[in-house]
């Protein structure tokens, strides 16, 4: 069955009725393609893009004009799932003007629905500015990996009932600045389970337990395509990289052997037409 658009609405209905969100991440074109045509229901051009296809270190060097590049070729291939831009750090921290400025360029540039930050209480009024403006925004909150020198590295955020307290805090505090929606990322599963419960806009979890309102996994981890590390909380469904590898080295044998292209992938041309040449 052909399904609609999905919009903003749906998702809170999702929530509201107890059906889990699906999100993915992607990059690209055919990726895109193949996980709007999967029924997921919304796209995340995360950032992770830094690391997972430009090669960084981390999140931090990836710049607006690189996000806006990877969110117009997966705008192409994302007919029906709804698609989140991230903003990149230092896109939308400096001021309210100049986050809307960045945010507006996602939209009407790269064609994104909406927009992704990271942060808690301190970016409510930034959320809040792009609110304003018309640009839906959601938030995430916990492991933010933007500022992860500042949180102590790549660690879980939230196991004491301080830092739990403020995570909550933070989450109603971006409710009320106007965000649609809030990502979870590493937090532990008692804690979404409770900011999902105590906030009426949808919950998506990366590595906070199966109480969120959805999921979300970074594709290249879904698919056994980023093998510098692999976070506990990613699931690998298929590993395509020994796959790859293994049709790489056929390909290089075959044509240092000549066997290919062989005759299926060759073009012919009638021998006295050759022999006129
Ligand atoms: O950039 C990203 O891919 C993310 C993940 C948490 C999904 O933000």
């Amino acid at each position: 069955m052909e399904r609609n658009k999905v919009t903003i609405a749906d998702l809170t209905q999702k929530k509201e009725t107890g059906r889990k969100i699906t999100m993915m991440t992607a990059y690209d074109y055919p990726t895109a393609k193949l996980v709007d045509e999967a029924g997921i229901d919304t796209i995340l051009v995360g950032d992770s893009l830094a690391m997972v296809v430009l090669g960084h270190e981390s999140t931090v060097p990836v710049t607006v004009d690189e996000m806006l590049h990877h969110c117009k070729a997966v705008r192409r291939g994302a007919n029906k799932s709804l698609l989140l831009g991230d903003m990149p750090f230092m896109s939308y921290q400096i001021s309210s003007e100049k986050a809307v400025e960045n945010a507006a360029r996602f939209i009407k540039e790269a064609g994104c629905d909406t927009v992704k930050l990271e942060g808690g209480t301190e970016m409510a009024p930034i959320v809040s500015a792009i609110v304003r403006a018309g640009i839906p925004v959601c938030g995430h909150i916990g492991l933010t990996p933007q500022t992860a020198t500042k949180l102590g590295g790549f660690k879980v955020q939230g196991r004491d009932a301080e830092s739990a307290r403020q995570l909550l805090k933070s989450a109603k505090d971006l409710e009320e600045a106007g965000a649609f929606m809030l990502l979870l990322e590493c937090i532990p599963d008692l804690l979404a389970a409770r900011i999902t419960r105590e906030i009426k806009i949808p919950t998506i979890g990366i590595g906070a337990g199966k109480d969120c309102d959805g999921q979300v996994l970074v594709f290249h981890d879904l698919v056994g395509l980023f093998e510098r590390f692999t976070p506990k909380f990613a699931k690998q469904y298929v590993n395509l990289s020994p796959m790859i590898r293994k049709a790489l080295a056929e390909y290089k044998k075959e044509v240092e052997e000549s066997s290919f292209p062989g005759p299926d992938h060759t073009f012919s041309m009638r021998k006295e037409e050759a022999e006129a040449i």
